[in-house]
């Protein structure tokens, strides 16, 4: 049989999506779409991963930077599909076995497909097997052209004639290829087409006047074999995604209160019995516990949530740790490397970045703490903010266990609270108060008696 090698098609520019970046980079469920092709193949451990790239290739290489295995080849100018594999050609110089190709905008299919087609290869080892369905409205789509059950050739819609544009079994641009007689076919394609394109589907008609043996493995639906090329597929697709990662986590006993309008990404995990209310996004890594209630409006992004945490109405918490029964918000935010201690309590319109708060800390009201360490037990009084940044340094503000912060109080750091400690209400508090000690730093207040009378008799 021989070895599995990987190719992926990623160096159209993807015309009619209108945009500046290459269309395999837009996200799709969360993911760039060609992160999904990579994670459907890597079950199958090919024996190597080729990504063909060429429009903005440096994009294409950094949205897939973190997978050290893939290796890259360019192609430039793009003049097709036949002549982006061919580009493939010297990275899999020696190779036996075969070759599967996908497309970078073919995110929804499905490892058991792949498998399937790779199965149905392996047993009668022909020169290529290509991956088909039938669907309804084929529109865009190259069709399969058979003659007495056997597969003739790909018509592309653009050069097809009104007869061939009604038949209903579409290429899905994923093939499994013999190696061996594949590099040298696709130099003898031609550019005989409305595009002026090199077709890696006339491989079909030249194979078969090869004699050479072409398969087809037809799929019951096409749904997964769906490609993006506009912004509406982009949005179709998406769609999909999010509907099968909700239905995912409902049969795992999460709530979604709104399914429609919740958007949970892929790598995103849930513990049961909790409860995600509408309009809620979590995004990129995050995990929730168990018995947690995150309410409207709220993203989460890289968040770690243990379990019986509340996230109240419209909070953004990024890379942040909230630990078991805690409390956040309405309206806070978590900047980065925040961990918010057992049941703590941030309230409404405070934001906290790279700061720790101890266990059953509270910080209820218009707050800012930025870079402190905050012990537990600590009660953070309203509008109290940390002044953690000169100008040029940010500098770190340390309140020990059980300190009582009064309201309106400026902690200009570095500068550190000890344990126990008070802090008057209305302090600047510049330099460090001592365990047990009551901090007062404000003006004292006078009270100029029947000032008002006077200045009145004065007007
Ligand atoms: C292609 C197939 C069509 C099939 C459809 C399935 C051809 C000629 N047609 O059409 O039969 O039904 O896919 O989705 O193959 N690419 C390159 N270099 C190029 C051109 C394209 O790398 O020079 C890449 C694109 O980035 C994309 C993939 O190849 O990932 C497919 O290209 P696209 O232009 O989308 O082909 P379709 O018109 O969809
Ligand atoms: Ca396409």
């Amino acid at each position: 049989m021989g070895d599995l090698h990987l190719v992926v098609l990623a160096a159209g520019k993807g015309t009619r999506m209108k945009s500046a970046l290459p269309k395999v980079v837009h996200r799709v469920g969360g993911l760039p779409m060609i992160e999904h092709v990579l994670r459907t193949a890597q079950p199958l451990q090919p024996a190597s991963t080729t990504v063909v790239v060429g429009h903005r290739a440096e994009c294409v290489r950094a949205a897939l930077g973190h997978r050290s295995a893939v290796h890259f080849v360019v192609q430039k100018p793009q003049l097709g599909t036949a002549h982006a594999l061919l580009q493939a050609e010297p990275a899999l110089a020696g190779a036996r076995g075969t070759v599967v190709l996908l497309s970078g905008d073919v995110p929804l299919l499905k490892t058991s497909s792949l498998r399937r087609l790779l199965q149905a290869h392996d047993e009668s080892r022909p020169a290529l097997t290509l991956l088909t369905a039938q669907m309804k409205r084929p529109v865009g789509y190259g069709r399969v052209v058979r003659r007495q059950g056997r597969v003739q050739r790909i018509v592309e819609e653009r050069d097809a004639t009104a007869a061939e544009r009604r038949i209903g079994e579409i290429n899905s641009g994923i093939y499994a290829f013999d190696v061996r007689p594949l590099f040298a076919a696709l130099r003898a394609i031609e550019p005989r087409n409305i595009q002026g394109e090199y077709y890696l589907t006339d491989l079909v008609s030249l194979y078969r006047r090869q004699r050479r043996r072409v398969e087809a493995v037809m799929l019951e639906s096409a749904d997964e074999i769906r490609g993006i090329n506009s912004r509406t597929e982009l949005a179709d697709v998406n769609t999909v995604i999010r509907q099968s990662k909700n239905e995912a986590l409902m049969a795992a006993g999460v709530t979604l209160e709104d399914p429609a309008t919740t958007y949970i990404g892929p790598d995103v995990t849930i513990g049961p019995d909790t409860v995600i209310h509408p309009c809620v996004f979590l995004e990129g890594k995050t995990q929730i516990g168990a018995a947690c209630e995150i309410h409207a409006g709220a993203r989460l992004v890289d968040a770690v949530l243990e379990d019986r945490v509340t996230v109240n109405n419209h909070c953004v918490i990024t890379r942040s740790r909230i630990r078991a029964g805690a409390t956040v918000g309405p309206f806070a935010h978590l900047r980065p490397e925040s961990d918010v201690g057992e049941n703590a309590r941030i309230g409404n319109f405070v934001e906290l970045k790279k700061t720790v708060l101890g266990a059953g800390s509270k910080a209820n009201h218009l707050t800012y703490l930025g870079d402190a360490d905050v012990g537990s037990n600590v009660n953070v009084g309203a509008g109290t903010i940390t002044c953690n940044y000169d100008g040029e340094r940010k500098h770190q503000t340390v309140i020990e266990d059980g300190v009582f912060v009064g309201s309106d109080t400026q902690l200009v750091a570095p500068v550190t609270v000890g344990r126990g400690a008070y802090i008057a209400a209305g302090s600047s508090i510049t330099e460090d108060v001592p365990p047990g000690a009551l901090g007062i730093a404000r003006g004292r207040q006078v009270n100029v008696e029947g000032w008002v009378e006077r200045r009145k008799k004065k007007d």
